[in-house]
């Protein structure tokens, strides 16, 4: 290849995708095709939309996990898309429970988090689509995130995440390391800046941390208009940037031209644009034969041009996810009431109510290809955020049209109540039924931080109105991420509370099975509930208006439940009060019990089997636990569960690790989860396998992960606050 051959593959272009690199004719070698987005290919019709990456992670099945990445990867295949610019791999993480897009990853916890990455880039790139991971590294707001807004208008650069090495480690960087060990191809640099360099520009986390302590081999792209420049990004290691002259070139046209002259001119060495083409070509030759690989089959800037329908089966893999991600946090059963729901033909009336229970009165495309909730009220039911990650639903099954389904033949009758604004007129209908279903909903997107923690559209006072008037009144939120749910949560008359996430297409479907108890709610919650705003550590989104905003990480590995954990430790000792959370991460209850049995530890060494693109991360090497890679297994924790109910359903078992005090790490940390289907008098057997990583920590001085001397202590139980067994063990 010629330099400027070379630059093109390096470069973006306008064409019909989202993002295209440039051509080489002379060689064969077409456009290759860049398409987001996490949960659905879009703006693209004919095809699925998936839940949400905060809903699969609800699931805490590893197997649902991969299926869904099978899924998006055949689909994305069938439409021509060479590189998915997905799944979002821990950038945002959701440090601030206000972050925009926090759905669109899976959960806030790291450990969780890097699973279903690692699950979902295996599984997507098995079916020939290469992923992107994204966003590296540290992107946990949306307000000043990026120069391509705010520069022109109030000369201001993005928001700094100022975090330390420990915390990067522990709790940033894990995801994409998980999603590296993965063997994605690409990794996507976000839009912040790191400790005051661009992310796009940082030689500290894509040469050293990302290319060398992890040993990524392939290509690091641009998120879009992240690039600030082209010979500080081509040597800092970025190898693709995005959209190039895409877009018209507005995003800033960088590389190209000027990448060809700072080659001839030694600025930038030919050596670093052959290791870029080499970084984006590998990945796509590995996985795709270029010569039958589809062609793009749609223009993702005309929605109207026909296009394949791709979406096969897979309703069948986003209805079981939908179902299984749901969470049940409150469920009262003294009164009578509560779920599941009697039988329908033993019930006569049941009120829906909300405008979360039925469509959008404006169909799935009012709002264009931006996303799903331009209007603020009467949207429709809530399946997905907004903005790059959303994506057209073919059809969406709202949770009215299920239930009617459902009930036609003998079932109640139905008063219906489908907006939030006449309380009045909502509460006469659930008055005249003997249980009411209340819909709420909250909203996220892409490019502004959530306002609020509270229900949309009024959802609160809608609660209150419907409780005030029936005894058995059971909530559903369709949400991305905690609400606050104070005022109503300990009214008497709500005797039952789903938490639904952001289920897709399917979501009635998904929902109607659990309402009737023919499957009974397993989701465990993969972020915390707090009580009030400031429950939250602070600072987590910083809108001071400067020209260069800092957001200062200063509750380093305190995250979600860690801080609550902190938060909780210190009511003891100060004896505070009222601090502890609603719903801790990790918490879902079921229709049936659950008890534990003892939790017990076995040395079981197993060679790293797991690591498609093996990592180079350094640690310290010993005797009592040999072996060379951070992935090896070297114990094996293993506890019995027993169903010890009347009704089948499953348990997410949970192990969490304290290490040893001097350490001053968080309270405890999720290292393994195992999720047990089981009959009623049943038992089955969780197992946690934990690698070196997982009983390490970031030794800051020697640059390397270290088993800690001293004594751990190994939790498992249903949440990380519900502990049922809990042993001592030294590993070092
Ligand atoms: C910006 C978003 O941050 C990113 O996730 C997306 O892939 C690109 N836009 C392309 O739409």
């Amino acid at each position: 290849m010629t330099i400027a051959e070379k630059v093109n593959v390096t470069t973006g272009f306008n064409g019909n995708c989202v993002g295209q690199t440039g051509q080489v004719p002379r060689l064969g070698l077409t456009a290759l095709c860049l398409e987001d987005g996490p949960l659905g290919v879009r703006p693209v019709r004919r095809v699925s939309q998936f839940p949400a990456g905060v809903t699969t992670a609800a699931t805490w099945n590893r197997d649902l996990m991969a299926a869904r990445g099978t899924a998006l990867g055949q689909e994305f295949h069938d439409k021509g898309v060479n590189i998915w610019l997905g799944p979002v791999t821990g950038g945002p993480l959701g440090r601030s429970p206000f972050g925009g897009r926090n759905w669109e990853g899976f959960g806030s916890d790291p450990y969780l988090h890097g699973v279903a990455s690692y699950m979902t880039v295996q599984a997507a790139q098995a079916e020939g689509v290469v992923t992107c991971s994204k966003h590296y590294i540290a992107y946990e707001q949306e307000t000043f995130r990026d120069g391509f807004t705010i520069l022109t208008s109030t000369n201001q650069l993005p928001i700094s995440s100022n975090l330390d090495d420990k915390t990067a480690h522990e709790v940033y960087l894990w995801p994409f390391a998980e999603a590296v060990r993965a063997g994605t191809g690409t990794i996507m640099c976000s839009y912040n800046e790191v400790n005051g360099s661009h992310a796009c520009a940082d030689d500290h986390t894509l040469n050293q941390v990302l290319k060398q302590e992890l040993g990524f081999q392939g290509a690091i792209l641009s998120d879009w208009g992240g690039t600030w420049d082209t010979e500080s990004s081509a040597l800092a290691g970025m190898d693709v940037t995005m959209p190039g002259s895409g877009f018209s070139g507005f995003l800033g046209d960088f590389f190209g031209d000027e990448l060809v002259a700072l080659v001839e001119n030694g600025t930038v060495p030919e050596a670093r644009l052959d290791d870029m083409v080499l970084r984006v070509l590998t990945p796509i030759l590995q996985h795709q034969d270029l010569s039958t690989y589809p062609q793009p089959t749609f223009n993702a800037n005309d929605i109207t041009a026909p296009t394949n329908n791709v979406r096969r089966d897979h309703y069948k893999v986003i209805q079981a996810i939908g179902q299984e991600a749901i969470t049940l946090v409150k469920n009262n059963r003294k009164t009578g009431g509560g779920l599941p729901l009697p039988a329908p033909a033993s019930m006569s009336s049941l009120a829906v109510i909300g405008e979360d229970a039925s469509a959008s009165l404006y169909g799935a495309t009012s709002c264009g290809n931006s996303g799903s909730s331009c209007l603020i009220e009467n949207n429709g039911t809530v399946t997905t955020g907004g903005g790059s990650g959303w994506a057209f639903p073919p059809y969406t099954i709202d949770p009215l049209a299920a239930i009617n389904a459902f009930v036609c033949a003998d079932g109640p009758d139905i008063n219906q109540h489908l907006e939030n604004w006449d309380l009045g007129a909502a509460a006469m209908q659930a008055s005249q039924s003997e249980a009411a279903l209340v819909f709420i909903s909250a909203y996220a997107t892409e490019g502004t931080d959530r306002l609020n923690l509270t229900a949309y559209s009024q959802g609160d006072a809608l609660v209150e109105a419907i409780a005030a008037v029936n005894k058995n009144t059971i909530v559903i939120m369709h949400i991305p991420g905690p609400i606050i749910v104070e005022s109503w949560i300990d009214h008497p008359n709500v005797t039952a509370v789903l938490v639904a996430h952001l289920p897709g297409q399917e979501s009635g479907n998904s929902l109607v099975p659990v309402l009737w108890g023919q499957a009974s709610p397993s989701g465990k919650l993969p972020y915390t509930f707090a009580k009030q705003e400031s429950d939250w550590p602070p600072n987590n989104i910083v809108s001071t208006d400067v020209f260069a905003p800092q957001a200062d990480f200063t509750e380093k590995l305190l995250f979600d439940y860690k801080a609550h954990l902190f938060h909780f430790r210190q009511i003891r000792w100060f004896d505070a009060k009222n601090i502890t959370p609603r719903w801790e991460f990790g918490f879902g209850l079921s229709y049936t019990d659950f008890t534990y049995g003892e939790l017990s530890i076995a040395k079981t060494f197993k060679v790293d089997n797991t690591s498609i693109q093996p990592t180079s991360e350094p640690f310290l090497k010993s005797t009592t636990n040999p072996g060379s890679s951070m992935y090896d297994i070297l114990y094996t924790a293993t506890i019995t569960v027993k169903n010890t109910g009347s009704v089948s359903g499953a348990e997410v078992a949970q192990l969490y690790v304290s290490f040893p005090e001097s350490e001053g790490e968080p309270p405890s940390s999720l290292r393994g989860f195992d999720k047990l289907a089981l009959a009623p008098g049943e038992s089955g057997v969780a197992t946690f396998e934990l690698t070196r990583k997982d009983l390490s920590v970031w030794d800051v001085q020697s640059q390397r992960w270290e088993i800690p001397q001293g004594t751990f202590k190994l939790s498992a139980g249903a949440s990380s606050r519900d502990f049922r067994s809990v042993v001592s063990h030294s590993f070092a």
